[in-house]
């Protein structure tokens, strides 16, 4: 066991690799609900959720006693055999999608990350439409396997060392405008659901599948608009193109519905879901109909850790906590009142702009020209964390991806406590007074 001298000694850079980017060198402690203590004595308001994980914050007693609960049953079968914390939230899952999408019913498959998950639902849109090419948005972000990655438009440092084996992937992934303009007027030839439209023109009868964020993650927290949902539901429909949600990160309350695409009013053909879903355990997958999952066969997809036991209890205590307490409610009012608070700031301070759904909050900074300051924003970030509270920043500038991370993201549990919530607004607030 090491000791508080030793574990501070230790030298983290060495040890293990820098590419994951570290946000910080504290080493955790403890991280209890919205709380994240350090070996360097400090604590900290946490509104990056282990990145959108933790919606009932850290180390929830019932997650933790589902976790020990389960593992002193089954620790790991694999696809040997089913096991009941699967079986439990897929039961669970299929009913939250019959109240979303409704139709058919829908059938589950787990795997171990987002990433793969995307990858996962991909492999099946091949198989079930025995098309070749897909389309996503501009500023999208889908994960890091290759694939993923190919599909992938926001952050250019995540794509740009892997261009030169990426860029022929991309003969059959297209990417069209990012559906940004908050309102769909259809006016402009840059519009996100004009350049769809005119690429399915030209090769609809190719295209398995269109992946779409109803609220771009690492884009910069921009909601998709009802309209342009509703169009793109369409084109999809008419095209015969399986329409897919990405959901990694806007799932399971995050912005104050169950899914975000339920802000939208159109059913997809299948969901991906990760993050939030294991209550803090490596957890993710993708549901789609029975019919549409039938169209594979054993075999042609598989997982070893997908959908472990433990995971899956984890998660399903998580979403029951969710549900029972009302959480997803919560996101929601919290959410608007957060957002009203900060919407008082657009235009001083270089804020520019607020925005998203529930607690999926984007704050974008702007220099007086109207450029997407990044400078400013790293900077209040780090202000922020020097006063004891943790965010993310966000935002992917389409044609300058040297403005990225332009925008604050705020993603606290759902369940954080309201004095707890204003004192890191507060936080943030005064991080930005400083900073200008
Ligand atoms: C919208 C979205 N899709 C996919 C992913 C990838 O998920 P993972 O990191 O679990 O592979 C993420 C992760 O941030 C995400 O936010």
């Amino acid at each position: 066991m090491l000791t508080d001298k030793h574990v501070l000694e230790l030298n983290a850079s060495q040890l293990l690799s820098e590419v994951v980017g570290f946000e910080t060198n504290e080493v955790a402690r403890t991280a209890l609900g919205s709380s994240v203590t350090t070996f360097s004595g400090r604590e900290f308001i946490d509104f990056t959720g282990g990145i959108a994980v933790h919606a009932l914050g850290h180390g929830h007693a019932e997650v933790v006693a589902a976790i020990v609960e389960q593992a002193a049953k089954v620790l790991h079968v694999s696809d040997i055999m089913r096991h009941v914390p699967q079986l439990e939230l897929a039961q669970f899952l299929r009913e939250r999608f019959a109240e979303a999408v409704g139709g058919e019913e829908w059938a589950l498959l787990f795997m171990n990350s987002g990433s793969e998950s995307i990858d996962a639902a991909a492999k099946l849109a091949l198989k079930a439409t025995g098309r070749h090419k897909f389309v996503a948005f501009e500023g999208a972000f889908h994960g890091r396997t290759l694939f993923a990655s190919a599909l992938s438009r926001s952050k250019k440092v995540h794509w740009a060392a892997y261009e030169g084996f990426l860029s022929p992937l991309r003969a059959d992934i297209h990417h069209v405008s990012a559906p940004r303009c908050g309102g769909c007027t259809q006016q402009r030839d840059d519009c996100c659901m004009n350049s769809l439209e005119r690429l399915l023109d030209e090769i609809g009868d190719e295209v398995a599948a269109v992946f779409f964020e109803a609220q771009q993650g690492e884009g910069g927290y921009h909601p998709m608009s009802l309209e342009a949902a509703m169009r793109m539901r369409e084109l999809t429909t008419s095209h015969g193109i399986l329409l897919i949600a990405d959901e990694i990160q806007s799932g399971f309350g995050r912005t104050g519905r169950w899914f975000g695409f339920e802000h939208l009013g159109i059913s997809p053909d299948m969901v991906v879901f990760g993050k939030a879903v294991g209550g803090g355990l490596p957890l993710a997958g993708f549901g789609a109909s029975r019919s549409l999952m039938g169209r594979w066969q054993p075999g042609e997809h598989g997982t070893t850790f997908g959908g472990n036991p433990i995971a899956c209890a984890a998660g399903l205590a998580a979403l029951r906590v969710i549900e029972r307490e009302g959480l997803i409610g919560r996101a929601a009012r919290l959410g608007e009142a957060v957002t009203a608070r900060l919407c008082e700031l657009v235009g001083q301070y270089g804020v520019a702009d607020v925005r998203g759904n529930g607690l999926m909050i984007g704050v974008e900074l702007r220099d007086p020209n109207g450029q997407p300051d990044y400078l400013r924003c790293d900077a209040v970030k780090l202000r922020c964390r020097e006063a004891g509270l943790l965010i993310l920043t966000c935002g992917a500038k389409i044609g300058n991806p040297a403005a990225d991370n332009s925008t604050l993201r705020l993603i606290p549990p759902l369940n954080t406590p309201e004095p707890v919530l204003w004192q890191g607004i507060a936080i943030l607030e005064a991080a930005l007074q400083v900073i200008a």
